[in-house]
């Protein structure tokens, strides 16, 4: 029987492509570039699979195109690059990288929150540059995290790795989501749901945990900016576009909330130039995932995901579990 033929569109971890070399004929694109959209269509003829990374555009459009592509395997555990209802039309499974990733990118986001609210970063570049001629009794004074109110919009399993860090600072935790968390979670973790409006108003920090859809695009906007303390710190390592960051750099550069750490945008790789001249952000490149072992467990769970859906297997990271035929 012949070998099935797998696109991988990106430089992943080398394990992950030698397992897949180990039982596919495999096209690697090894290179950080990214395939422009019709080389992605004419790189993926002839191939039952393809492994990819979230800058990867697969539209209703592409989809349509994509011949005898069987799965798309994201290295991600977001697929919003993917139009899933599409994939699913034309049965083209599609996988992500979940559990694997949550405890890392549940660090970064408190990493921003510390970083952001004790000035970590100016502190740095205040010693770094020189500046550091005395100590003085507020010198770079920022906010305390511990004992303050945790606001989390999403409460999946990010959202509550970050409640659980919040818990070690004696926060109190707050939370939003489209549906409650199960009971047990919300004793374990000591959660509190309450309404968009009352999380907004009641919380020193907001750290956002949505996946991005339609419903979550600019979820955080300038009146729910508005309605935040003017203390507050918004954290963001889910999707740019949950907030609207010309609002969101309009507010910071207002005085209207407090700072925010940010490690995505809504037009990554590019910034609003406002939030660049800003001290009171904390900016990162999309790391929320990157330690060295989760993203090798990502390259990895990606090719394993794409091995199985071309063994016939059902993919243990399935996203469109209706594109599934037994
Ligand atoms: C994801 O997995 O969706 C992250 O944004 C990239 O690691």
């Amino acid at each position: 029987m012949a070998r099935p033929s797998v696109l991988v569109t990106k430089r992943i971890f080398p394990e992950a492509v030698a397992f897949l070399r180990d039982r596919a004929e495999v096209e690697y694109v090894d290179s950080d570039d990214g395939l422009a959209a019709e080389e992605l269509i004419a790189r993926s003829r002839g191939k039952q699979g393809i492994v990819s990374q979230l800058t990867d555009r697969f539209s209703a459009e592409q989809i349509a195109r994509l011949e005898g592509v069987r799965v798309v395997s994201n290295v991600a555990v977001g697929f919003d690059n993917v139009d899933l209802e599409a994939a699913t039309r034309h049965g083209v499974l599609v996988t992500n990288t979940p559990d694997v990733l949550t405890d890392t990118t549940a660090d970064l986001a408190f990493a921003l929150l510390l970083a952001t609210a004790r000035r970590i970063v100016e502190g740095h570049q205040f010693v770094h540059s020189g500046q550091w001629r005395r100590w003085t009794i507020d010198l770079l004074a920022g906010h305390d995290v511990h004992h303050k109110t945790l606001g989390i919009f999403g409460m999946g399993r990010i959202g509550q790795a970050v409640a659980r860090r919040g818990r070690g600072f004696s926060m109190r935790i707050l939370y939003h989501d489209a549906s409650r968390a199960p009971e047990a979670v919300e004793r374990e973790l000591g959660l509190e749901f309450v309404d968009r409006e009352r999380l907004l108003a009641e919380s020193d920090f907001v750290s956002l945990h949505v996946p991005l859809t339609e419903a979550t695009r600019h979820l955080i906007g300038a009146s729910e900016l508005a309605a935040m303390k003017p203390t507050a710190i918004l954290v963001n390592t889910s999707r740019g576009p949950v907030v609207d960051e010309a609002a969101l750099a309009e507010a910071l550069a207002a005085g209207r909330i407090g700072g925010a750490g940010l490690d995505v945008f809504e037009r990554e790789p590019q910034v609003d130039p406002k939030l660049l001249k800003l001290q009171n952000v904390v900016l990162e490149p999309h790391i929320g995932s990157a330690s060295i072992d989760t993203r090798r467990k990502m390259s990895m769970l990606a090719a394993e995901n794409c091995a199985a859906a071309l063994d016939g297997r059902r993919p243990p990271n399935l996203v469109n579990a209706s594109a599934w035929k037994e």
